[in-house]
């Protein structure tokens, strides 16, 4: 079964040579010296950003748990449907967490988001930007408001950008000690299983997110992978692109395969959501023929009963799916609407 639950990249960006260099000079018998430093000179360094002012842990699912746990004791907002572990943090820590549903042809309504900030006055104001599991963007006027109210109540406004690699326009997003944004290195870095999760703000609130640090945040074979990569920019933009380009694949094989019978929304990440009784009905077929892409069985969420994502996938993967997909249209869809 070939996964595509995770929106992982498929490829790893080292060949196995370097990859065997760098566990074999990684001094793991020691604790780690410079490495965290270095990696946040490199990080910043390709991202454009004051260094003291990044700091890592073992995925940014580490920053949303340290977020539940040092900022404010208030309620905790987010959207639904969003990122899982907001509430499962929340959970974990006795935190009220409150859900804003999506509308019905799976927009956002920001009206009452504002509303619901007057009355609620969060501590936290957590999202995905580009939103997982829809893969849409959230509109900048309603960012830059949405910010300005969070201050206004005294929380924190975190951004949590997974996938804001794969978004193409860049936006100016508002700065402020109430704004965090969250980045990892798990998705369009390739890294997902090394635990690089990034976090940026101003010196102020990221000394109130490392209040909590461990010694030693990181594994050294981490820092020394994704240090290496980061030092050599050309060739890491080389691979951010191909992610990207998967990204575009995906999303041509499903349109022009189905997307006019299955309904599917326009994703600014490396995966991209169906709905519908066709959707389940595809999802279900392209299991049974190899690849397990994510269903919610289990979810409460209403929007996502009858919803199917799927991740990139390497380019002859994504090809054999566009084949699965061509059976199931020609053999299950005719025959049903037929029938
Ligand atoms: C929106 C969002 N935030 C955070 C994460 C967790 O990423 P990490 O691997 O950095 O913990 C994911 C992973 O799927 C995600 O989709």
């Amino acid at each position: 079964m070939i996964r595509i639950d995770k929106n992982e990249s498929p490829y790893r960006a080292l060949t196995e040579d370097e990859i065997a260099k760098i566990a074999i000079d990684t001094q793991f018998n020691q604790y780690a010296e410079n490495e965290y430093q270095d990696l946040q000179k490199s990080y910043a360094a390709f991202n454009n950003l004051d260094p003291e002012l990044v700091s890592f842990a073992n995925g940014s699912d580490e920053w949303i748990q340290k977020s539940v746990v040092v900022l404010g004791k208030g309620p905790i907002l987010t959207f639904d449907p969003d990122f899982v572990m907001y509430q499962v943090y929340a959970e974990q820590f006795g935190r009220e967490i409150v859900k804003l549903p999506s509308n019905e042809d799976h927009t956002f309504d920001y009206e009452k988001v504002y509303k619901k900030i007057e009355e609620l006055k969060p501590s936290i104001f957590i999202f995905s930007q580009p939103n997982n599991p829809y893969g849409t963007l959230h509109p900048a006027d309603f960012i830059e408001k949405a910010a300005e109210m969070m201050k206004e109540v005294g929380g924190y406004f975190v951004l949590d950008e997974a996938y804001g690699e794969f978004v193409e326009e860049t936006a100016q997003y508002p700065t402020g000690d109430h704004v965090i944004r969250f980045r990892t290195l798990s998705k369009v870095y390739g890294l997902a299983g090394l635990r690089i999760g990034v976090a940026t703000s101003t010196r102020k609130t990221m000394e109130l997110l490392d209040s909590i640090a461990h010694p030693y945040p990181l594994n050294t074979f981490s820092l020394n992978v994704a240090v290496h990569l980061l030092n050599q920019p050309e060739r890491l933009e080389e691979f951010i692109e191909l992610n990207r380009e998967l990204s575009k694949q995906l999303h041509s094989v499903f349109k022009e395969e189905v997307g006019d019978i299955i309904p599917m929304l326009e994703s600014h990440t490396n995966f991209l959501f169906t709905y519908g009784d066709d959707a389940m009905d595809l999802g279900n077929y392209i299991v049974e023929n190899g690849f397990l892409p994510r269903m919610y069985p289990e979810d409460e969420s209403p929007a996502l009963k009858k919803a199917v994502r799927y991740s990139i996938a390497k380019e002859n993967q994504l090809e054999e799916i566009r084949k699965i997909i061509q059976k199931w249209r020609d053999e299950k869809w005719q025959s049903r609407k037929n029938g």
